[in-house]
């Protein structure tokens, strides 16, 4: 019986590890087609990032696909104690509020990524914000995010979609922190898909 499992177990790691060789050796060699949509059209990154894993990613979008980048910041920061700060977020969540951020211009732009980190399992207040603030009609709305453990990726679109009045929302990136490996090329990815 025990030799069974040993078996099992040894053939299950052993699948997973040739699967994961398969798809890394996809990565690497991915090369970036610029989709049709993006295409001479005028690109702004706007992203929140609280300690930078939303920041690294939108910045290789931009170093990808070029355009302008833009940080939301918040008028009244959040305390940096992180279990104060999440007591705050988990109040403004049940509240309904949402911060007051810096007023970004989108105006001039055709497509717009906005990029957010996963709290409590829904999207960031401040780019929620932005999202809400802001005027997408007529504009490609390309969302990105960052999480460290897990969300429902149905429901954090649903929150996107409920957000803003963009008609044109692209399936967004969602990132693993700020990438474990090959970051680029899983951008890559997603981009030639977009
Ligand atoms: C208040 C708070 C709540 C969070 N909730 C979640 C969560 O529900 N699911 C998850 O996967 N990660 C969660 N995280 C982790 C962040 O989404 C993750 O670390 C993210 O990459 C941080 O991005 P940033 O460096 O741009 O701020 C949470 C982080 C904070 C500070």
């Amino acid at each position: 019986m025990m030799k069974i499992y040993a078996f099992g177990i040894i053939f299950v790691f052993l699948t997973l590890f040739i699967v994961a060789i398969f798809k890394i050796n996809e990565l690497k060699n991915i090369k970036y087609y610029p989709p049709e949509i993006l295409t001479n059209k005028k690109i702004l990154i706007v992203y929140y990032s609280n300690i930078g894993n939303t920041k690294s990613i939108a910045e290789s979008i931009r170093f990808i696909v070029g355009g302008d980048i833009k940080q939301i910041e918040l008028i009244e920061k959040y305390p940096n104690n992180i279990f104060t700060m999440s007591k705050l977020i988990r109040k403004q969540m049940k509240e309904g509020v949402l911060p007051q951020i810096n007023n970004i211009d989108i105006s001039n732009y055709d497509i717009i990524f906005v990029g957010s980190p996963i709290w409590n399992f829904s999207v960031s207040l401040p780019a929620k914000a932005f999202l809400k603030n802001n005027n997408f009609e007529n504009k490609t709305l390309i969302p990105f995010f960052t999480y460290s453990g897990g969300a429902s990726k149905k429901k954090i679109i649903n929150e996107v979609k409920n957000s803003t009045n963009a008609k044109d929302i692209k399936q967004p990136l969602f990132m693993f922190e700020n990438g474990i490996i090959l970051t680029k090329e899983q951008i890559i990815k997603w981009l030639n898909n977009i």
